[in-house]
């Protein structure tokens, strides 16, 4: 069986999630989900990032006293876990970053590159960005702006460790070069290659306790614990056992990918492969960086308070139709603008007409003319026009999805499973079954229902990934999980959502 290690980023629990970061778990679960279909051995990770200063000023915003962080990420990581549950994300491993083998990796990562001399410490003279976690030179961040969240960056002044990343810009040039999948979409790709044409700094990878003591201690200087960030990407390895399960972590990496925002593309386009290159791991696979859910043109963050709940949308609109929006309504990559009346257009044509129709006025005729036993074909083939065409639709379908799916095509994926419901759908209103049963043309009627139903399965399995309690729900009605050949229909997939 062939491996898939899938991981999306550690969040951070600084508060509650939203559309974001359901996006990125609802696209990689759907992923997952397909690969183990094929036959993958999928490990497909997420977790929590738990330390620096975001977290470490939060608790303290919450109410909580200096000290008590690991209880606040406590009572949030539950929140997070609770949702993805709720969205049927099905992931094999939580890490997170408070756990103690990951605390441990982190240590040996730094131990081993200081040991080789990667490690340097140094008076930081400069400007910072707090919410960002992040350096920038006077150049980058003109009139005290931070270029990547546009907020004020702040005066900073104090001794260091630093990693020497600037070492390795020129090998790091040369990969991306060389490995033409690594970064992704190819867009993005350029966009680091632009970024790496100016100079690279080093890395500071250390904050000192009497700033900031919430993370993990630099294991060669009590005084100072890790830039979070450091920290935070080392979760990819930790979790796939290294350094703690060698064997497993052989089996396991190099990840095949790793899936994050556009937010957050130079962290794991840069530093990572540098980080792990100059410990002597291999790079993972690939990047796939994705594109923002905008709300009135703003990304929607956390810090910004401009999100939508999740939670509200699915109790309003269901689980499966909230995937479905997501992964259909923009291609996966780009940008994309949330609207609650987008997501009812969609909920009302696709799935409540297109799909829903289908399988209930199909359902509801095996009913009548053939007493909810699907017929079987007597004769050969079929007589009814169109039929061929669907047959072979579906049939080609499975090969469609093995290359868009891993791909994170779902724009095109889901197109082409909706080319066989509309196919499906035209051939009822011009075969017209209902006349075929009045002129007594049985045999017709036959072919006509076993090959709709056979349609109707195909799109079960197909569309299993992306909404995996619809796909249940058709399977039961369609009498697939008893092989009993009866057809149950009970009640609309999608009851239309009526709008004024
Ligand atoms: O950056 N649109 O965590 P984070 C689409 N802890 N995706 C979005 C989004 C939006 N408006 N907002 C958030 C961190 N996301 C670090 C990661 S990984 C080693 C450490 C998603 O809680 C998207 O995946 O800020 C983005 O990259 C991630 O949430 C950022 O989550
Ligand atoms: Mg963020």
């Amino acid at each position: 069986m062939k491996k898939f290690y899938i991981t999306t980023p550690v969040y951070y629990v600084n508060s509650k999630p939203h559309i974001g970061h359901s996006y990125t778990q609802v696209a990689c679960d759907t992923v997952a989900r397909f690969m183990r279909q094929l036959g993958h051995e999928v490990f497909f990770m997420t977790g929590s990032d738990e330390h620096g200063e975001k977290i470490e000023k939060t608790t303290l915003e919450r109410g909580y006293k200096k000290g008590e962080e690991k209880r606040f990420v406590d009572e949030i990581v539950p929140v997070f876990k609770d949702l993805w549950a709720k969205l049927g994300i099905k992931y094999d491993y939580f890490i997170r970053t408070t756990d103690d083998y990951h605390i441990k990796a982190v240590q040996a990562i730094l131990q081993k590159l200081y040991k080789d001399g990667k490690i340097y410490k140094k008076v930081y003279k400069g400007w910072f960005c707090t919410p960002c976690e992040t350096f920038w030179s006077e150049n980058q961040a003109p009139g005290g702006i931070c270029p990547d969240c546009k907020r004020p960056i702040e005066r900073l002044d104090e001794t260091n460790y630093f990693f020497k990343t600037s070492e390795y810009q020129k090998w790091l040039i040369e990969y991306i070069d060389k490995n033409p999948g690594f970064i992704r979409p190819d867009f993005r790709k350029n966009e680091v290659l632009g970024f790496l044409k100016e100079e690279l700094l080093d890395l500071c990878i250390s904050r000192p306790k009497s700033r900031m003591s919430w993370g993990i201690e630099i294991p060669f200087d009590k005084d100072y614990v890790t830039y979070v960030w450091f920290d935070a990407l080392v979760n990819y390895i930790s979790g796939a056992g290294y350094p703690h399960d060698m064997e497993r972590f052989g089996n396991l990496w190099p990840a095949d990918f790793h899936v994050i925002g556009k937010d957050i593309l130079r962290h794991h386009a840069v530093y990572w492969p540098i980080i792990l290159h100059a410990a002597g791991i291999e790079p993972p696979k690939s990047i796939f960086a994705h594109g923002w859910w905008v709300i009135k043109g703003e990304k929607m963050s956390k810090s910004k308070g401009n999100v939508v709940d999740p939670i509200e949308l699915v109790t309003k609109y269901g689980v499966d139709p909230y995937r479905y929006f997501l992964l259909r309504e923009v291609n996966f990559g780009l940008d994309g603008t949330f609207s609650e009346e987008a997501l009812i257009t969609r909920y009302n044509s696709d799935l409540a007409n297109d799909l829903g129709n289908l399988l209930s006025r199909t359902l509801s005729m095996v009913d009548k003319y053939f007493e909810g036993k699907v017929p079987e074909i007597t004769g050969h083939g079929s007589r009814v026009t169109g039929y061929d065409n669907l047959k072979n639709k579906a049939l080609n379908l499975s090969a469609e999805l093995e290359r868009s799916i891993p791909n994170f095509d779902f724009v095109t994926a889901l197109t082409k499973i909706w080319e066989v419901i509309d196919i499906a759908n035209k051939l009822i209103e011009d075969s017209k079954p209902w006349n075929l049963a009045k002129e007594k043309k049985t045999d017709d009627l036959a072919s006509l229902m076993s090959g709709l139903i056979d349609a109707l399965k195909t799109i079960a399995i197909s569309i299993y990934p992306f909404m995996p309690e619809t796909s249940e729900k058709m399977k039961n009605q369609l009498g697939m999980k008893d092989g009993s050949g009866k057809v149950r229909s009970s009640g609309p997939l999608f009851p239309r959502i009526e709008t004024k």
